[in-house]
């Protein structure tokens, strides 16, 4: 089991110092809109790699008129106990975020962290994923394959910084053809594998979908189709970079590139052809803890990976069925789970293991 067995936060939002122990099971944190809920789930993210749950700017993590945060946690994988520190740093007038783990700082440290650590995240807007704009559906998508791949960001970067590069060439009129065209070569090999990864997800789900039905019925069959002419057209690396070079004047006028996974979509039919748009709210929410549900199922019994779950605002159109879901994912895995609500009643469907904690009364 791999588990955070406490925090230590200081200066980090709404909190000036605050410590909590955790259980190794199931964390529930409850009280009042603004009591800092949602902070808590965040101050964990931080320990490792990147911007944390809410991908906000360092200096807001900063609690006002202070200079810096500094959270630490002890952190159990088999057995072995491992100090976590993540703090704020200005270099050159920028703020950045810095993680330690015993002690250390390094991109090694920074490696191992990323070994160490895997977290799955439910943010309020995913109970709108259906209905919500393609960007909810990609972000998902990419949280998801970055929880069992954590080079993927690394080629999301790529990616982005390729096409940023692109679109200042083409409005600025540059004519080193030479450049162009590697920048281009650059975005569709990057490209060409993101959306090779999304696929991947795609099969991930519908597969993992069908083996959890094994512990609990399902109420659909869920098909994922890649809503993308451009990549549903098995696009090649010549023709990725012929169709960019095809379209510069056009993404010149409307300054951005057109084609690509960052303007691709997914959609989720149940049924055959049932768009899940379709569905009630309370069903969509239904399918969206299926996905964490067989997503947890992928990590734990194929990659052999302990997720720890921040489950924000999750208890939200929870009718019998999405509560014996839920119940299922907490209970079913060996894995830690926070869950953020308004009150301790919502969660009176946990079992013994759990903790709750009153953060209005800090
Ligand atoms: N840098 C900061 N300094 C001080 N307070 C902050 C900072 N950032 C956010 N807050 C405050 O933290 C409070 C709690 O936020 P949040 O955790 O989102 O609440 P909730 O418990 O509803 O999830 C908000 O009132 C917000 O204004
Ligand atoms: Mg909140």
């Amino acid at each position: 089991m791999a588990y955070f067995k406490n925090i230590e936060i200081s200066n980090f939002r709404n909190f000036k110092e605050f410590n909590l122990d955790f259980s190794k099971k199931c964390n529930v944190f409850y009280g009042s809109n603004g009591c800092g809920k949602t902070n808590l789930l965040e101050a964990i993210s931080l320990f490792s790699k990147g911007r944390g749950l809410r991908k906000d700017k360092i200096f807001n993590f900063i609690k006002k008129n202070e200079e810096f945060f500094s959270n630490d946690a002890n952190f159990i994988d088999e057995n072995v106990e491992y100090e976590l520190n993540a703090f704020s740093e200005v270099k050159n007038n920028k703020f950045q975020k810095k993680n330690k783990l015993n002690g250390e700082i390094s991109s090694e440290v920074n490696n191992k962290i990323q070994s160490l650590i895997t977290f799955l995240i439910y943010i309020p807007e995913n109970e709108r994923l259906f209905i919500a704009s393609p960007t909810t559906r990609r972000n998902l998508f990419d949280h998801f394959i970055f929880s069992y791949s954590p080079r993927y960001n690394s080629l999301l970067n790529v990616y982005k910084k390729n096409i940023i590069e692109r679109n200042i060439i083409l409005n600025n009129n540059v004519t080193d053809q030479n450049w162009l065209e590697k920048i281009e070569e650059n975005i569709a090999k990057s490209g060409i594998e993101i959306y090779e990864q999304r696929i991947k997800q795609s099969d991930i789900f519908e597969k993992n979908l069908e083996l959890i039905n094994e512990y609990l019925a399902i109420p659909f069959k869920v098909n994922i189709q890649i809503n993308d002419s451009f990549f549903n057209s098995r696009i090649t690396l010549d023709e990725y970079k012929y169709t960019l070079e095809k379209n510069r004047e056009i993404d010149q006028i409307i300054g951005g590139t057109k084609t690509g996974p960052h303007k691709s979509d997914t959609i989720f039919y149940i049924d055959q052809n049932y768009p899940a748009s379709q569905l009630s709210t309370g069903q969509q929410k239904t399918l969206v803890l299926l996905l964490y549900f067989a997503q947890c199922n992928y990590l734990v019994n194929y990659c052999k990976k302990k997720p720890i779950l921040l489950l924000d605002e999750i208890n939200s159109h929870l009718d019998d069925f999405n509560i014996q879901l839920l119940l299922k994912i907490v209970e079913h895995f060996e894995i830690q789970v926070f869950m953020t609500g308004t009150k301790r009643d919502l969660f009176s469907f946990l079992s013994t293991n759990t903790n709750f904690y009153n953060i209005s009364s800090k």
